[in-house]
């Protein structure tokens, strides 16, 4: 069994989020819920952006006691002296530093050359590791990068003292394959790679960043970068608990994580309020409807036995149960489930009456409430004649 660590950056790549700032205060709340969740490295902020920003770096590295503290810099020495500011005072800190490395940002971010650009990624990583001895180097856009250049640049910065080297997928492009590939090609061609720790950080342009960064696992990446919610620029980045999840329920013969799964749907509800970033119903783990059913032949088989349609006990995730959601599409077996959990249990030909008149109201709204279901059942109950009826369970 080895193990997968997990480095969330809900509080540097998940605040880039328009209408997502923090505030300090706000910053060290969730980064305590962070530690506690089990993650191994909190990306705190990007001191060099604003003085907010390196306060709450600051601070949580002051509060974190168990958990790596990392602090974002460009491949520029005054990011990185601001960094290795902020994480000062953490028990275990870390500096992520890097440069675009794909021929567009070469050319037109940096109007540079190959060459330079490893000139620069190596005294950054220098650099930075006369403050602290954890360096993480990224090589920005990694994902459109040529993998022949990228083993290149990757081979120069672990000889240059990278613990871990970050292959990001910055805008979302790489296919599974093409992500595995890479990270094959890192793993069997750079001189000295098993001296780093591969790390994945896959965008979500495609919706494909999950998948990718499971592709990278198995490649030999034992770092994944990820956000609570999936949160972070434009699509977003991995969403920590579907790659947590993902682990635990189908690669857990050979992978673990060290996250306390049950805290998933309390801590998605946190950050989803303190970043003001609402959650999509239909969301993998944490959505509403995630661990709901409403169409007739799902509750059926779900009341029979919860494995025939959920590959997920929600007890595992923090959900207390599974839900059938009663409406127009709903069947007979989800009526007489939810008529027993508020008291009534129905005979089978009391059921049959019950079903035409629910199906009528059901037709009427989007889903039948509690409340309006038991309005229901206590007018049936209030005719002797449905009393009455008696036949068969
Ligand atoms: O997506 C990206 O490339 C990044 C780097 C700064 C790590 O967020
Ligand atoms: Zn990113």
């Amino acid at each position: 069994m080895e193990k997968i660590q997990i480095f969330d950056t809900s509080l540097r790549d998940g605040e880039q989020v328009p209408g997502c700032k923090l505030n300090p205060k706000e910053k060290i709340k969730i980064a305590k819920e962070l530690e506690e969740l089990g993650v191994d490295t909190i990306e705190a902020g990007f001191p060099i952006s604003s003085p907010n920003d390196f306060e709450s770096v600051n601070q949580i590295s002051k509060e974190i006691k168990n958990t790596t503290v990392c602090a974002l810099s460009r491949a520029v020495e005054k990011d990185i002296k601001a960094a290795a500011d902020a994480v000062q005072y953490a028990k275990r800190p870390r500096i992520h530093t890097g440069i675009g490395t794909s021929e567009l940002h070469i050319k037109y971010k940096f109007n540079s050359t190959e060459d330079k650009i490893i000139e620069r990624a190596v005294a950054a990583v220098k650099y930075a590791k006369s403050f602290v001895e954890d360096v993480e180097f990224y090589a920005e856009d990694a994902g459109r990068t040529n993998n022949i250049y990228l083993a290149k640049i990757i081979e120069a910065v672990i000889k240059a003292g990278a613990t871990v080297v970050n292959i990001p997928d910055t805008t979302g492009y790489c296919l599974p394959q093409e992500y595995s590939n890479k990270i094959g090609f890192l793993k069997e061609y750079v001189n000295g790679i098993d001296n780093a720790i591969i790390s994945t950080h896959c965008h979500n342009d495609l919706g494909m960043a999950t998948a990718n960064s499971i592709a990278g696992i198995e490649q030999g990446a034992r770092q994944i970068e990820c956000t609570m919610n999936g949160i972070g620029e434009r699509a977003g980045n991995t969403a920590l608990e579907e790659v947590v999840m993902t682990i635990k329920q189908r690669m857990h013969q050979r992978f673990y994580t060290d996250i306390k799964t049950p805290m998933l749907n309390r801590i998605s509800k946190m950050i989803s309020e303190e970043m003001c970033m609402m959650v999509q119903a239909n969301k993998a783990i944490v959505g509403e409807n995630a661990f709901a059913h409403s169409s007739g032949i799902h509750q059926d088989g779900v009341i029979k036995k919860r494995e025939n349609y959920e590959i997920i006990n929600p007890i595992d995730v923090g959900v207390d149960h599974s839900s059938i959601i009663l409406t127009a599409r709903s069947g007979r077996a989800a009526l007489a489930y939810r008529a027993k959990q508020i008291g009534f249990d129905l005979y089978k030909d009391q059921l049959d009456i019950a079903y035409e008149k629910f199906i009528h109201l059901a037709d009427m709204h989007k889903e039948v409430q509690e409340a309006e279901l038991s309005t229901m059942l206590n007018q049936l109950f209030e005719d002797s004649q449905f009393q009455a009826v008696q036949l068969q369970k």
